[in-house]
């Protein structure tokens, strides 16, 4: 159908009604953030009880508390109820104090970071159905695992950037040129090292590296590079990410990335880039049969880049179960079929179907960042013991490949 100015019902063309109608949401949306993040439009973590800071460094509260009263390590805030009040930036003092007390043998569980010898893991979620909870499970797993004390870099691999908006940023605002992961990944002149697009979050331990639609950019330059001859060798287009990840090595424990919803170059990158790979589905007959489809087309690349000398190092994949719902018979049978297919690749832990994480996310949270209180006792316990489980498979995943003792 041919549109014409006049076709239109106001006095302006196609693209003019659409460019109006980005800029209006677009203040919308950034109106909505110094709402939901006052005073500076910024978000913050919350503050964390004895309690919580017992159970995220694995001790009992006596000794979190002995520590307060010995006047060793940091010293909490206390709420006008007498409670202490704990920032994560001094757990993870109290994780080092910890530390320096236990045998060697011991520090591992207070203070979890790899060492010499374990190697960097990469964690992709992918798979190319749209909404399988690909973001959210990303969010959910970094957070996690900064919470824990590890060391976390998430990368935004999504033009759409719904991880970055996770983490409080706007890419058409907050996002400068040349500061996604496509700076580092240019074959021209203008590429830059990994570490000069990481931004630090208001996450103690846990970087980002931020998207927008500028990222959409490498699946054309890809072709032309290929054309050209400067995708050969070590600089061939499906090792980038991981050549590029190795110039900040050193600086994280664990990397994140959160796939764009289809197997283009930046996905097939980051699955071979990946030492563990998560493939979000969403148990119902339609994803499956598009699940299966993804299957086919990453097992064909794959090949593709075996044949051409490209070695995958995947230590383990998973499909995650994500967004179930336990009461319904459609979805337990194709969680029965898949458990029955894939057997021990399925998790055993399901992401289950929560209005705590669909809430969550509205304010652009995880769970984890959820005040007690702010949404009902029961739903949160929940939905954090659903989130945990997860999270705790996944932790122990990533010891084996460290090859650290169950
Ligand atoms: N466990 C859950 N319970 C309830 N809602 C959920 C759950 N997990 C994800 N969602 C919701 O499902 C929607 C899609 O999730 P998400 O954005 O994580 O999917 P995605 O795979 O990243 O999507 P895309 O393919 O567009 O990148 C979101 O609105 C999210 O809040
Ligand atoms: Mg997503």
């Amino acid at each position: 159908m041919q549109y014409s100015k006049n076709s239109m019902v106001l006095d302006e063309s196609p693209s003019e009604r659409i460019s109006r109608y980005s800029q209006l949401l677009s203040g919308q949306l950034q109106r909505l953030r110094q709402e939901l993040y006052p005073p500076e439009a910024h978000k913050n973590l919350r503050a964390f009880s004895s309690v919580d800071v017992a159970r995220l460094i694995g001790v009992s509260e006596s000794t979190i508390r002995q520590l307060d009263l010995d006047g060793e390590g940091p010293t909490p805030t206390r709420l006008p109820n007498g409670r202490r009040s704990y920032t994560l930036e001094q757990i993870n003092d109290i994780r080092r104090v910890l530390a320096e007390r236990r045998r060697p043998e011991e520090v591992i569980n207070v203070f979890p970071q790899r060492r010499e010898g374990e190697k960097l893991q990469v964690i992709a979620c992918a798979n190319f159905k749209g909404g399988s909870a690909k973001t959210t499970t990303s969010t959910h797993l970094a957070h996690y695992l900064a919470l824990r004390g590890y060391r976390v870099l998430a990368i935004d691999l999504d033009p759409q950037a719904s991880l970055s908006a996770m983490f409080g940023i706007q890419p058409e605002f907050d996002v400068e040129p040349n500061c996604t992961l496509f700076g580092a990944l240019r074959y021209d002149e203008e590429r830059r090292n990994l570490s000069e697009v990481i931004r630090p979050t208001y996450i103690d331990g846990l970087d980002l590296v931020p998207a927008n639609l500028e990222l959409a950019e490498f699946e054309h330059i890809v072709p032309t590079a290929i054309a050209t001859g400067a995708s050969t060798g070590e600089n061939i287009f499906f090792r980038r990410i991981k050549n590029v990840l190795a110039e900040v090595e050193d600086a994280y424990d664990i990397v994140v990335l959160d796939c764009p919803p289809q197997l283009g170059f930046l996905t097939l990158g980051a699955l071979f880039a990946s030492t563990g790979l998560l493939i979000t589905l969403h148990p119902q007959m339609l994803d499956l049969a598009s699940c299966n489809q993804f299957l086919g087309m990453s097992s064909d690349l794959m090949a593709v880049i075996e044949n051409n000398g490209g070695e995958m190092n995947l230590d383990w994949m998973r499909f995650l179960i994500t967004r179930h719902n336990p009461n319904d018979s459609p979805q337990t049978r194709v969680v029965g079929l898949l458990r029955a297919l894939f057997g021990e690749d399925v998790m055993t832990a399901p992401a289950l179907e929560s209005t705590a994480v669909a809430n969550a996310g509205l304010e652009k949270k995880s769970l984890y960042e959820l005040e007690p209180g702010a949404i009902g006792r029961e739903t949160l316990k929940r939905a954090l013991e659903s989130m945990d489980s997860v999270n705790g498979e996944i932790e122990q995943l990533l010891w084996s490949s460290w090859g650290r003792g169950e």
